[in-house]
């Protein structure tokens, strides 16, 4: 493993005023994105889809990493440049996701836990020379009436270790995502109790599994209300979540990269740019590493036809400048 490689990968992914793009979807959930907009899962679509994304002109400015799904990571552009290349022209990091997704728990079936260990070294030694430098791994943690148990919480921590050290060994940047999910109606304090106790645990993990901790990035939900319940504003947000990552995260980590998990485009942004001014002197960088918060416009103009990727492209460009700014603390609004 070289350290030094690693620690600077991870530190350029969160270069002040940028942030990664997750356009790792896998084909099950962006056939229930394109479903919305009626447009047909075809390879083909998915493709053209994450091209017009890749090619936007100039957002290398705000992107520093797109995290790509398996299926992605073999595509070509319709000039026959593979997306690794075009992302790499655009001086973006190109990563992968390598967890193979969830099964409910056998103990506790309305809890999950990530599965992916199958072939895992040898994938990520393929995607390594597909060019990848980073990886993620989605732990999913829910909240519920007497859940998460000590065991789901445990099992997906070991498992996110597990998965950080191998990336690790074979020269990969591993993103480390326990998200605790939005769903349901339980409070903003309830959140951060859960979020807290879900860090103190996958830390521990990795510390013990000997994970290099400034070659690593954290993905974590924002400490936030259930999508049911009442909205906090930005400040509450921003202060617990703050507050809740003091408490967790080592100072090694060298940055921090929310998902967006639900929230509006808007909202994703606001609350990042909350983050950022009320930081003071927190160790590591804030960023975002957003799925839907960065594509929801763009997709939607996009519905799927050829001559509507410019503008698409427009908004996907719109939202990672937003988010760009709210990384140094001066997104002012739209
Ligand atoms: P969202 O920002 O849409 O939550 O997606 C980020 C992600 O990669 C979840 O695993």
């Amino acid at each position: 493993m070289d350290q030094t490689k690693l620690a600077s990968v991870a530190r350029q992914l969160v270069t002040p005023g940028k942030g990664i793009l997750a356009a790792d979807e896998s084909t099950g959930t962006i056939g229930k994105r394109f479903a919305k907009i009626n447009v047909e899962s075809t390879e083909e679509n998915r493709r053209a889809y994450r091209e017009l994304l890749f090619t936007t002109p100039g957002v290398g400015d705000y992107i520093s990493g797109v995290i790509l799904y398996d299926e992605t990571i073999r595509q070509r552009a319709h000039d026959g440049h593979t997306f690794v290349t075009v992302l790499e022209k655009q001086g973006i990091i190109p990563g992968i996701k390598v967890d193979l997704g969830t099964e409910p728990m056998i103990d506790s079936p309305f809890e999950l836990i990530t599965k992916g260990f199958e072939g895992l070294e040898e994938r990520l030694r393929q995607y390594f020379e597909f060019g990848a430098r980073f990886a993620k791994w989605r732990a999913v943690i829910t909240i519920g009436e007497s859940i998460p148990t000590d065991a789901c919480i445990s099992e997906n921590a070991q498992r996110l270790a597990q998965y950080a050290k191998l990336c690790q060994e074979v020269g990969i940047v591993p993103i480390v995502e326990p998200e605790v999910l939005m769903d349901g109606a339980h409070t903003i304090d309830r959140c951060y109790e859960v979020t807290v106790k879900v860090l103190e645990i996958v830390f521990k993990a990795l510390r013990e599994t000997g994970v290099f901790l400034p070659g690593m990035l954290l993905k974590p939900n924002m400490v936030i209300a259930g999508s049911e319940a009442e909205k906090n504003t930005s400040d509450e947000i921003a202060r617990l979540t703050l507050q809740c990552l003091r408490q967790t995260v080592p100072k090694e980590v060298p940055g921090i990269v929310f998902l967006s998990g639900g929230q509006s485009e808007i909202e994703a942004a606001v609350n990042l740019q909350a983050m950022n001014v009320a930081k003071g002197d927190a160790p590591w960088n804030l960023s975002f590493s957003y799925g839907r918060a960065l594509q929801a416009s763009a997709l939607k103009v996009w519905g799927g036809k050829e001559e509507n990727s410019v503008v698409a492209q427009d908004e996907f460009l719109k939202r990672a400048t937003m988010n760009g700014l709210a990384t140094l603390g001066q997104y002012t609004g739209e």
